[in-house]
């Protein structure tokens, strides 16, 4: 074994770093082994250095995370910072400098993946990010490893923890939607601006990352369709109990059956409670990935939390260490096959629609024309009337979204349609 250490610098020190910084240190012996070389926690560089950080030798400790980079020793940085700058200038400056990096920060490569993979590749170093997408489940490499002689057609499941958290809660035990989140930012599970969490960003990010692994092309945040879970009500939950579903916040990334086009895109959806994906609760993740090959395989685990996600983090770690050790490098990036990502409108689903009616004759085949004028097919209808009022909860058949949004424009122009009080698409049939 090499006695001369391999030098991490640790760009972050908060729920994450601070447990990888304590695995490092705890696990020094059995990492060295694994690897071929020990590795030395080199500098750790964070926004406030009187901090107290417990098991970390404050000597270490910076706030000038550039020069950490450039002072010439350093094998490998970690990235878990977060957000978009100062990370990218960093991660850059890092590959400028000779340095692999590991990072967790999915915001980032959702935007900037495939300039940061240039600039590894430039450089003959490595970028690896298994942290990235849902904790700790080793997802990103064996999509892009182990499934590389496969092809992959369809990607579905939870990738927020942060979300299920709070929809579990809504579901289990009714708690009110801020008391969940408060809840699940004290477990260390939300983002720093948990907006991105509840908003469905950084789900988006995910999707747009693991969309591109599981069909080589290039995947960009924008081009991921969102829906966040805030409109998510009590009413939603009762009206999917009813239906004997659970609601998830999903990404769901599909290759078109001619191959030609892929989609991606995230919001809530009504699961049936026998789908393997609703008994899915807590910060857990879950994600199906369906290849023609292997045939359905599901990946599930702790999705958020500082010490499942040090454990990817740390998984990557020693594969970059062993490449540096071996003079080589790990796989990068892989588009070759540029396909475009249709819009929403060409997803078809099906949907649960909850509408606010006049109760009086003719209403509900007003609403069925309505539907049929725009193709879209109508599986069941529920009637509910009350004081000359009544809500109308219609699911249909699979349809395609634009029909669907069409559907929705002219029911509310409709005068007997008072409110159209939810839309929900239903998955996992
Ligand atoms: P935290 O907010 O807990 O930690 C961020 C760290 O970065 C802090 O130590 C902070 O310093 C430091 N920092 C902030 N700005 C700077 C700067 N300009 N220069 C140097 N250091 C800086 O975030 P998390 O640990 O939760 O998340 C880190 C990354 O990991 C993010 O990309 C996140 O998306 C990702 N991630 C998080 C998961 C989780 O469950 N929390 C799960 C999977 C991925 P200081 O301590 O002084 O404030
Ligand atoms: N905020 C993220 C979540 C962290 O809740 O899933 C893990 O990526």
């Amino acid at each position: 074994m090499r006695t001369r250490p391999l030098k991490v610098a640790l760009l972050g020190c908060g729920v994450v770093g601070s447990e990888v910084a304590r695995i490092m240190t705890t696990h020094a012996d059995d990492l060295a082994q694994r690897i071929g070389a020990p590795v030395e926690l080199a500098g750790v560089a964070v926004r406030r250095p009187s901090k107290v950080r417990e098991g970390i030798d404050p000597s270490l400790v910076t706030t000038d995370a550039t020069a950490l980079l450039k002072r010439g020793d350093i094998d490998i940085a970690i990235e878990v910072i977060g957000g978009i700058e100062p990370a990218r200038t960093l991660i850059t400056t890092a590959f400028e400098h000779g340095i692999s990096v590991v990072s967790a920060n999915k915001a980032l490569l959702a935007q900037d993946g495939a300039a940061l993979h240039a600039a590894a590749e430039a450089n003959g170093l490595d970028l690896y990010y298994e942290a990235a997408v849902a904790g700790a489940i080793p997802l990103v490499r064996p999509m892009r490893e182990s499934l590389a002689g496969d092809k992959i057609n369809r990607v579905m499941g939870i990738v927020n923890g942060t979300t299920n958290f709070i929809l579990d809660k809504m579901d289990s035990t009714g708690a009110g939607y801020q008391e969940a989140l408060d809840e699940a930012t004290a477990l260390g599970y939300a983002e720093a601006d948990p907006t991105a969490d509840v908003e469905g960003y950084d789900a988006a990010a995910k999707a747009a990352i693991l969309a591109g692994i599981a069909f080589h092309t290039r995947v960009r945040l924008d081009d991921v369709y969102r829906e966040g879970m805030t409109e998510v009500s009590a009413a939603d939950f009762a009206s999917a109990k009813r239906m004997g579903c659970t609601i998830k916040l999903l990404a769901i990334l599909e290759r078109a059956a001619d191959g030609e086009s892929v989609t991606a895109r995230v919001h809530p959806a009504m699961i049936p409670l026998t789908h393997p994906l609703a008994s899915v609760r807590e910060a857990y993740n879950a994600v199906f990935v369906e290849a023609e090959a292997a045939g359905q395989l599901m990946f599930y685990g702790p999705g958020a939390g500082g010490a499942p996600t040090a454990s990817a983090v740390l998984g990557d770690l020693v594969a970059v260490a062993r490449n540096k050790l071996a003079e080589a490098t790990g796989p990068g990036e892989s588009a070759y096959t540029q396909l475009p990502v249709s819009p929403m409108g060409e997803v078809v689903t099906r949907y649960h629609i909850s509408l606010d009616v006049a109760d009086k004759p003719g209403v509900l085949a007003q609403v069925a024309t309505t539907f049929a004028e725009h193709g879209v097919s109508i599986d069941t209808v529920r009637q509910q009337g009350k004081d000359g009022e009544a809500s109308l909860v219609v699911v249909t058949h699979r349809a395609p979204d634009a029909a669907l949004s069409g559907t929705v424009e002219a029911l509310r122009k409709l005068d007997t349609v008072r409110g159209v009080a939810s839309i929900m698409r239903v998955e996992g049939e």
